[in-house]
């Protein structure tokens, strides 16, 4: 059996991979060994089996034991003990959920329904190196698998809703911290059905801009505001994420050589997990809707099709649907007035699922089959 050493499996992408790996049965199949980074001795989580005591996440020798290490603790753990374990002569599969060496060449960015075929060929190379996508990019490709599949895709745009949760457990607090502020500064209006909107709202937005408001975390109010910006400024005017959306779909689709353009603005609005994607989708060649769809659904079986009608779009296109599920809904398809090869879509994912663990737990799978 594989032996398989864990690392950050209590924080927010971990508990996720945990509770998947439950529900696949997976832990049946490996030998798990849990590490910490406090709590050296102590006992693992209940994975239905007995478990080791925890190691010491930094002891090179322990993790050295490992065939394959899964670590969802985040960059600077693998920027410190990555190199040291390689150094040290480890040959063993580092599967990681942080973005440090995403961009290396001797990593593969893992979303096996997505790129098996860049999966499998390197592993015939001897690659040891497995890495989980930037989750907004995992998310468009498992949604429009299809199209990149038919090689359809001229360039497209990327304007996304992203959730609280890719910022961290902490900012999702804050959103419902902020919510609840929003709220109570409100409330006593709102319980007099006679109240004018116009002083609701005067409440809301002085409570929204008032120094007190919490914002410790996101910088800047979320609930009842958007923000416009995710993560670094690159100095270019693009921000770190709108980057990964167009490098990391084209190393995912082992296309480095040939690259589909892809670009966009990445925006975080007031949701908790599930990240949302507008696309405006220039196509190679007119292609009718119908058979669009069709790829669409069939490219993989969580792609759903969500019909372009306004019912379907607003009961199953959504953050509140789709929370939760595997489900990588995409809808709103329509040829837009630019002309018949221009193409919109929405999609809707969970960001913690596909997003982050989920890939993860199934290259750890295609490790042991
Ligand atoms: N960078 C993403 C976000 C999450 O901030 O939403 C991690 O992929």
């Amino acid at each position: 059996m594989l032996k398989v050493g864990f690392v950050g499996w209590r924080g927010m992408v971990g508990s996720v991979l945990m509770q998947r790996m439950l529900e696949e049965n997976d832990f049946a199949l490996i030998e798990p060994q849990f590490f910490t980074t406090s709590q050296v001795g102590g006992k693992g989580p209940n994975v239905g089996k007995d478990t080791p005591a925890l190691l010491d996440a930094k002891d090179i020798n322990a993790l050295k034991a490992m065939d394959a290490i899964v670590s969802c603790q985040g960059g600077d753990y693998t920027t410190e003990v990555f190199p040291q374990l390689r150094a040290a002569g480890w040959n063993g599969h580092w599967i990681d959920a942080a973005s440090t060496l995403r961009m290396e060449k001797d990593a593969v960015i893992v979303l096996d329904p997505v790129n098996m075929h860049v999966i499998q060929d390197a592993y015939a190379q001897g690659t040891k190196n497995w890495v989980g996508g930037n989750c907004t990019v995992s998310l468009m490709l498992m949604a429009l698998n299809g199209l990149f599949k038919a090689d359809l895709v001229e360039w497209a745009t990327s304007m996304t809703y992203q959730a609280a949760s890719g910022a961290g457990a902490q900012n999702m607090r804050e959103l419902l911290n902020q919510m609840g502020e929003a709220h109570r500064v409100a409330s006593s209006f709102l319980k007099d059905p006679a109240s004018a909107i116009l002083d609701i709202d005067r409440e809301v937005a002085g409570t929204l801009r008032d120094e007190r408001f919490p914002t410790a975390h996101f910088g800047v109010p979320l609930a009842g505001s958007l923000i416009p910006w995710i993560d670094k400024d690159l100095g270019n005017g693009q921000s770190k994420e709108e980057w990964k959306g167009g490098v990391e779909t084209n190393k995912i689709l082992g296309r480095e050589a040939n690259p589909v353009l892809i670009d966009g603005l990445c925006v975080r609005i007031g949701a908790m997990r599930c990240h949302s994607q507008a696309l405006t989708i220039k196509l190679k060649k007119d292609v009718p809707l119908d058979e669009i769809s069709q790829m669409l659904a069939e490219a993989n079986q969580w792609a759903k099709v969500v019909p372009n009608e306004r019912e379907a779009s607003m009961r199953e296109l959504t953050p509140a649907a789709v929370t939760g599920t595997l489900i990588t809904p995409v809808g709103r398809l329509r040829k837009l007035n630019m002309g018949n090869d221009y193409l919109s879509a929405f999609t809707v994912g969970d960001q913690l699922l596909w997003g982050a663990a989920e890939p993860l737990r199934r290259m750890l799978r295609i490790l042991i089959e």
